[in-house]
Order: structure tokens, then sequence, then C-alpha cells
């Protein structure tokens, strides 16, 4: 059965036909839900917060952001802008290994203290940033999900096979492009999607199409096999910049509706929603409240605020470290 969701829009609102919410595939559903069906029993049976103390025996206490039963919103950080700014000032330099900093691999271990839930990279064909010695220590190493984004070549697939990663993400590789620009055409290369998916998911690793707020798309990913869907945010992160985040502007309206909308269609076919893109701290709070998202992916904007909240403290540490060097 249809049902409406109203999306609360502080200035306007916005109501969208919803399809009825498919369970998520969270790895936390099943004991976290038992949890919770006992402790409502127990609070209607004895008329005390029984399910309370059962929850916090389940440590999933209510409201504490740390639930079983329902699973949180994770949260993918892209570390390939680390690797471009190395690759930067050491492409091509073998011989100054000891030098090349800064390292995707530290910044793994950083965003995973920083509560990343997902550690995400995308190899490319042309090594442009993240290479091949990181994707080894990476599979070594990251104790979040390994999330790796490739092209779907047989090259590609050897190595996500042979790496043991948690997840695969499929996208569109183009040569001359700065970042991914559009989303995977699925329903254009249906069978070579099947076989692939299929390799990967022999194997263990769970795949997700990067496609476009497209039905089509949707449904193509859902006859190849996708476990996933990360909707494309770019339209919708550009129509924000555009609109000065103002929802009264009905192109902003429409595309977060596009979203939304394809995202119930994703949860709905019985695959994940996840979302990324061109995501930042303005734009971001919206994505984040849709109904039914599993995983945002997010770098260039976590990168980029890295840079300000860490310089400062920075150089403070190297002008100290000349400071006493050259008093003694
Ligand atoms: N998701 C996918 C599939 C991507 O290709 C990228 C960019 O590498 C991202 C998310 C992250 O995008 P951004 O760097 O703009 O946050």
């Amino acid at each position: 059965m249809d049902r409406f969701i109203l999306f609360g829009m502080g200035e306007t609102s916005l109501i969208t036909r919803f399809e009825p919410r498919r369970p998520f595939q969270g790895d936390l559903e099943g004991p976290g839900r038992a949890v919770r069906i006992l402790g409502r029993a127990l609070d209607r049976f004895t008329g005390l917060r029984a399910g309370g103390i059962l929850a916090w025996i389940g440590r999933c206490p209510e409201g504490s952001g740390v639930s079983l039963s329902c699973p949180m919103i994770q949260l993918g950080v892209n570390i390939d802008h680390v690797a471009t700014l190395r690759q930067a000032r050491y492409r091509g330099n073998a011989s100054a290994e000891a030098l090349q900093e800064p390292d995707p691999v530290l910044a793994a271990h950083e965003a995973e203290l920083g509560g990343a839930d997902i550690i995400t990279v995308h190899l490319r064909e042309d090594r442009r940033h993240i290479q091949d010695r990181d994707l080894d220590l990476l599979a070594r190493t990251v104790r979040a999900k390994l999330n790796l984004e490739m092209a779907a070549t047989d090259e590609m697939v050897g190595i996500a096979i042979a790496h043991k990663v948690h997840m695969v993400t499929l996208v569109p590789e183009g040569r001359q492009e700065v970042t991914t620009e559009g989303g995977l055409n699925v329903k254009g290369q249906a069978a070579r999607m099947k076989e692939v998916v299929s390799r990967l998911r022999d194997a263990g690793i769970t795949v997700s199409a990067f496609i476009d707020a497209d039905a089509t798309q949707i449904e193509a990913a859902r006859n190849a096999g996708f476990q996933m869907c990360e909707l494309h945010t770019g339209p919708y992160a550009r129509a924000f910049a555009e609109c000065g985040g103002d929802m009264l502007r009905p192109r902003l309206n429409a595309e977060l509706e596009a979203v939304a909308m394809a995202g119930a269609q994703i949860a709905a076919s019985g695959m994940r929603f996840n979302a990324g893109h061109a995501l930042n701290y303005f734009n971001v709070v919206r994505i984040a409240a849709l109904p039914g998202i599993s995983e945002l992916h997010i770098g260039h904007a976590i990168v980029s605020r890295a840079v300000f909240t860490g310089l400062r403290e920075a150089v403070r540490e190297m002008k100290e470290l000349i400071v006493r060097a050259h008093r003694r």
C-alpha cells in the first residue's frame, strides 16, 4: 500500500509519494530486533520500563545513537583526495618512497578514529591517486568496511577478489574526468553487469551501483543482482549551491524529490539505498534525513574541512619544534 511521507523542509514542506519500506539488510538487524520485541512485550505485561533495561543489557539504549534494532546511517569516507595530494608532489618519484606524504593509509585510520563506518578508495585504471600499494595495506589494516570503487573491468574484478574487500561500488570511469561525473549505465550493459556482479558476489563481496536517480537504472540494477544503489547526488548538490540552499526554489526542491523518490524505489526493490557525490557540510542534512537512507559516501568536503581544522595545529607544532631547536 502506498503511503505519504511528509519531509519537514523548514520554510516549506515537500510531500512525496512513497513506497512501503522493505527491511534493511543492516548487519545488526536480527539480534537488535529480537531484543526490542522482547522489551516491548515486557513493558506491556509488567507496566515497567523493562524494555529499557533489556535494551541496556543488549547495549542498544534508546536515544543513545547506538541501536541494534534501528540500523544507523553509515558514513563512508573517500580518502582518494589524500592520495591526490601525495601524487601531486611525488608522482613518478619512486626513489623518494620514505618521503611520500600524506599517506592515505594513515588517513584511513584517522577517519576510523573519527567514526567512519566505511573507508572508500577508487583504484582508477590510470592509478592517478590511489596506488596498488595503498589498497594492499588498506585491505590488511582497515577495521571498518573497505569499499573499493572501480570500473567493471576484468583487471579490477580480479583485484577486488584478491584483496577480499568487503564492498565494491561499480562506477563509470572516464580518463579525462577529474572525478566521477555521471552514474553508471547499468541498463545499457545489462549482461556485462550481471556477470561482474555475480563474480563479485560469489567471492562474498557486497556490490553497489553508482547510478543517477533514474527509475529504469534502478530496475536494471535490481535485475543485475546489485545489493545496493548509491544515488548520484551531484545534481542536487549543484542545485543547492545555485539556489543558496533555499528549499522554496522549485529546482532544488525537484532535485531533492528526485533523490527521495529514487531512494524509495531502491528500498522497495529490496536493495540498500545509499547516496553520495558533492555532499558537503551544508547540503548533506536534507539527504541524511531521507527515509530509508543507509550510507552516505563523502570525500572532498571532509578532506577540504580537514585542511582548516588541522592547519592551525600543524603550524603550531612546526613552530614549536623550530623555536625550541633554535634556542638550544
Ligand atoms: N561516491 C562515488 C561513487 C564517487 O565516485 C565519489 C567521488 O570519488 C564520491 C562518492 C565522493 O564524492 P565527493 O568527493 O564529491 O564527496
